[in-house]
């Protein structure tokens, strides 16, 4: 089978600039002291990533959309019943259960990036929409940051265990194809990644994390006062 390029450029960089960046926010937020305004510029990079990357989903090349990989609940449970199988059928974008992962992934990688935004280090830094919340939303997505990262680590031990369950199991090497972009496939190749109109995403995608967060975030919450 002829190798075809499938995974478009600004797909990978996606991938491995997000894996990057939740280093960075890991280490920032827990092992380096005093980091936390690193924490916030790479958290408001990390918010771009997802936001470009929800874009890309709707008009990148074709195994980079949703509407790719999002397939039938139906199609689905046929695939879940050949995991196992040494011999499945090697999918050439994200297989039917693998798609429903990453829309599941990319949820909890925004929640976190956003509850983020109104969180506090009770010292000096304050996320720039805390100050619009109410305590009790404050307490919320408090939570969500912190209870929400263990279930993030959850999620990727099992998306790390899955690339090498097929790499030794099904002998399916995804993630060298998540590096160069190729796999061996009778399915078409992309006709182009499509880099002017990643270029353009970025630059809108850049703009709007700016206007949310310097510019013009939420209105702080005005203490109502009682004479
Ligand atoms: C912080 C850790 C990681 C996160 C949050 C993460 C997240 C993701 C996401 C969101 C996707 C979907 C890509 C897209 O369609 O845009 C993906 C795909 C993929 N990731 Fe990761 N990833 C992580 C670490 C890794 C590592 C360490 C590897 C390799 C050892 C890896 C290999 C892959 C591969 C091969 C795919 C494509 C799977 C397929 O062919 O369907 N990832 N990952
Ligand atoms: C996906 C992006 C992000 C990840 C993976 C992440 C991860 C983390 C982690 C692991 C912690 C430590 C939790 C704990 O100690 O229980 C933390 C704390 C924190 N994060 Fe994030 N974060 C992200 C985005 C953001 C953003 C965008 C902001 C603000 C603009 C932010 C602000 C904070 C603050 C203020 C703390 C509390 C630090 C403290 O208690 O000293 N985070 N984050």
């Amino acid at each position: 089978m002829e190798r075809r390029l499938v995974w478009d450029l600004p797909t990978r960089l996606f991938h491995w600039l997000l894996v990057a960046s939740l280093i960075v926010q890991y280490l920032t937020a827990t092992w380096i002291e005093n980091a936390m305004q690193w924490h916030f510029y790479c958290g408001y990079f990390t918010l771009g990533l997802l936001v470009f990357r929800l874009l890309w989903g709707l008009v990148g090349p074709t195994y980079a959309r949703f509407t790719h990989f999002l397939t039938s609940p139906a199609t689905v449970l046929n695939y879940n019943k050949t995991l196992f199988s040494r011999h499945s059928v090697a999918y050439t974008g994200h297989n039917p259960l693998g798609g429903y992962v990453v829309v599941l992934m990319l949820t909890m990688l925004i929640t976190q990036a956003v509850s983020g935004l109104f969180m506090t280090d009770d010292i000096f830094m304050e996320g720039p929409w805390y100050a619009s919340a109410s305590q009790s939303v404050q307490n919320w997505m408090n939570t969500l940051h912190r209870t929400g990262f263990n279930w993030l680590l959850a999620i990727i031990a099992l998306h790390i265990t899955a690339v090498i369950f097929y790499a030794i199991f099904k002998k399916q090497p995804l993630t060298s194809a998540m590096l160069h972009g190729k796999k061996s496939t009778k399915k078409p190749a992309i006709r182009s990644s499509k880099l002017w109109l990643a270029a353009f995403l970025v630059v809108v995608t850049a703009i709007l994390i700016y206007y949310l967060v310097v510019i013009a975030p939420p209105a702080p919450v005005t203490e109502e006062v009682y004479y």
